[in-house]
């Protein structure tokens, strides 16, 4: 982490979760939250049903914003199935998620598609928290680097560097997602070096203002490991963001990395 960014921590549910089971996680989850909200950028992605159910509870008085896991990047028309980003504004969305592994993998998101749909957020004054990673294959032939900046070159290049300085990156290896076998925090710290280097060639300054956050496997008892890497600002997180104790554990910890790497700055 980097004192002069602030940690994020994304919540992604990906397909689970009702807008009552929803509710009964913010209850017991903000039942827990203190402080710790203003030190942490803590961001929930429920599937877009529950969206207006947390937008309408406390959520934002709490500190905490809401997210959608996917969008359109037009904004309205005959797109069967689709949410613009105008409708995800219209119930709450500050935050939404585009590239994710999955999208890619199963519903065929080319790079095209997803530097659309970053745009389209961007346009809507969204934050996107845009997934980029490499799959074992790719890792096993030592081209994760290379995987991972084309990646980040499809989406990003030409963007204004205002517009660059407000997106989220999210470094999550396709191997490491939902199988409990996170990648070691050594080789993610190095990932987001790499990924650090090209955003500066693609945005220039904006890039020290883009948070670089690790995904896959994150747990309660690994997750300080990945925050102690310089360039890792936080965490997307799928199962273990599904349980309010260990989401908040999640948080606390974040927090915690947040107020020691403070003291440091004020003490040097
Ligand atoms: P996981 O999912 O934490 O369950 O590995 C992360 C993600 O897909 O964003």
């Amino acid at each position: 982490m980097n004192a002069a960014r602030k940690p994020l921590l994304a919540a992604n549910w990906k397909m689970n979760k009702t807008p009552e089971e929803a509710l009964a996680f913010w209850r017991e989850f903000s039942g827990r939250i203190s402080g710790e909200t203003g030190r942490v950028e803590v961001v929930i992605c429920p599937p877009y049903p529950a969206l207006p159910a947390l937008q309408g509870t406390d959520l934002r008085a709490r500190g905490v914003y809401l997210g959608a896991q996917n969008v359109h990047w037009e904004s309205r028309g005959a797109f069967t199935g689709e949410v613009s980003p105008g409708m995800l504004r219209a119930v709450g969305c500050s935050h939404v998620i585009v590239g994710h592994s999955e999208r890619r993998a199963y519903f065929g998101e080319s790079d095209e598609v997803v530097k659309r749909k970053l745009r389209a957020a961007l346009e809507e004054g969204m934050t996107p928290i845009l997934c980029v990673g490499e799959t074992l294959e790719q890792r096993t032939a030592g081209r994760a680097e290379e995987v991972v900046a084309a990646q980040l070159t499809a989406a990003l290049e030409g963007l204004d560097t205002g517009r660059a300085a407000r997106v989220v990156v999210a470094y999550e290896p396709v191997w490491a997602i939902g199988t409990g076998r996170s990648a070691a925090a050594r080789d993610a710290g190095e990932m987001a070096v790499a990924v650090r280097r090209r955003l500066r060639e693609l945005a220039g300054p904006a890039a020290e203002e883009i948070r670089i956050l690790y995904g896959g496997s994150v747990a309660p008892d690994n997750f300080a490991r990945f925050l102690a890497e310089a360039e890792v600002d936080g965490g997307l997180v799928g199962t273990a963001s599904l349980r309010p104790e260990s989401f908040f554990a999640l948080v606390a910890s974040a927090a915690n990395a947040a107020t020691a790497q403070a003291g440091e700055g004020e003490a040097q």
